[in-house]
């Protein structure tokens, strides 16, 4: 599916909610299903890939109603899941698959997790190899990728896990088993990843062992969540203001965790005009509201290494950005970018090169030179953040930027288009390339 920009002739004004964070989405739903009563769910992201999860969930026994914007949830238990009788399907999402692999490892029951072509080239060894430490079996296609085939195994062991890895997916898989597992369970990473795991199993009447453990044999009881706004959906309307002349936004409700909120310190430090307004706490997570005021061509900035697992989503529109400003921006300890829904620095280096900007790709960044750029014809390679990022950059284009792969926008982002266009953004429909 193709989108065409067209350059930006108006300010983008406005305010909206952006949709809900992907991440709380997917957890809320997981433990929803594990908790004993009924849990209710405010803002849940309606994408594919939350459906990839509340569908899975549904096969394992949970039952899902709707109540005007609420979801109301029906847990099984812990130990009352039901064995599927197919294979589940993650769709495109990375997340969904690893969390719940955690939590099959350990049932009395096999299951098979498989995914899209994306979903089938992404590493798995990430959580194979520590789930099976546990006790755990599980097999992979060759090259440690998706489909899972996982024999549960009842009686897992509590591990201390030291992981090389700055992740929230393989830290998140591993409690989800540990709350099986005999004695603890606990994840020490080299950066801090996101902690919406450790924030939300407390809601879930959970405690949490240390910063960072859990203790098996835990009771999980339903409750009642609020979901924030993404901030990294909200990125790519910031970046779009950030890139407009005249533009003044306003983002409501935007989740502002602090594992989460690097974008908002980057547009800062590029010189991006950007307040935080009524800063409060929908249970455990923070947000707030945000205001970005258009405030000039943005500087090239170097992104701070220990900050990159707290905005490793928005390093595309990120490079986007830096694509216009003036100077370098560079960016490094992001090898993890090769391994998403794509290798996010090689189809964000294609399309720049296509637009005319000049960079240096290496293993684990980029250097942009920002400069003027032109129109032309990119791919986002079916990536959702790659598609939203050229998008955004098509607004500063001097011509019309036409993009390719944008079919999984909707895994993150369904009203995209239409949230961009309400606040004079300029983006439609191109068709199927
Ligand atoms: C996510 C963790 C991150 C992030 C992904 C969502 C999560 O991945 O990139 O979009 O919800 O736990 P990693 O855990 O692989 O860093």
């Amino acid at each position: 599916m193709r989108l065409i920009t067209e350059p930006a002739v108006s300010p983008l004004l406005g305010e909206l909610t952006p949709p809900g964070d992907k991440s709380i989405s997917h957890r809320a739903l997981i433990f929803a299903c594990l908790a004993h009563g009924p849990s209710r769910i405010r803002g849940l992201l309606e994408s594919a890939d939350v459906r990839a999860t509340a569908s899975a969930c549904g096969q394992l026994g949970m039952t899902i109603q709707r109540d005007a914007g609420d979801w109301l949830l029906e847990g099984v238990g812990e130990r009352g899941l039901q064995a599927p009788t197919a294979p589940l399907d993650m769709g495109n999402s990375g997340t969904a698959m690893r969390l719940l692999a955690g939590v099959l490892a350990a049932q009395p029951f096999s299951s098979e997790l498989i995914g899209d072509a994306s979903l089938s080239r992404r590493p798995m060894r990430r959580i194979v190899a520590p789930l099976e430490q546990m006790g755990a079996r599980i097999e992979t296609a060759a090259g440690g990728t998706p489909p899972l085939r996982i024999s549960g195994t009842p009686g897992l062991r509590g591990i201390d896990y030291v992981s090389p890895i700055a992740s929230a997916q393989v830290k998140s898989c591993l409690l989800l088993a540990g709350l099986y597992a005999s004695g603890h369970t606990s994840v020490r990473e080299p950066l801090k990843s996101r902690d919406h795991t450790e924030k939300m199993l407390p809601a879930f009447g959970v405690p949490l062992f240390g910063d960072c453990g859990v203790r098996g044999g835990s009771r999980l009881e339903g409750t009642a969540l609020r979901v924030p706004a993404d901030i990294s959906s909200a990125a790519f309307l910031l970046a779009a203001a950030a890139l407009v002349p005249g533009s003044d936004l306003l983002l409501r409700d935007v989740g502002l965790n602090g594992t989460r909120d690097g974008i908002v310190h980057v547009l800062q430090a590029m010189g991006a005009d950007l307040t935080v307004l009524e800063r409060r706490h929908f249970g455990e997570e923070p947000v707030g509201d945000i205001r970005i005021r258009y405030a000039g061509r943005l500087r090239g900035i170097d992104i701070p290494v220990d900050r990159v697992p707290a905005l490793i989503d928005e390093l595309p529109v990120i490079l986007a950005l830096a694509a216009t400003a003036e100077g370098t921006t560079r960016l490094r300890g992001a090898a993890e970018l090769r391994v998403k829904e794509s290798d996010r620095l090689a189809v964000m280096g294609r399309g720049l090169q296509t637009l005319g900007v000049e960079f240096e790709e290496y293993a684990d960044g980029m250097d942009v030179e920002g400069g003027p750029i032109s129109g032309g014809a990119v791919d986002g390679a079916g990536d959702h953040r790659c598609a939203m990022s050229f998008c955004v950059l098509g607004q500063a284009a001097p011509e019309s930027v036409e993009v390719a792969g944008c079919e999984n926008i909707d895994t993150s982002y369904p009203g995209f288009v239409d949230d961009l266009v309400r606040v004079g953004g300029r983006v439609a429909a191109g068709g199927h390339a």
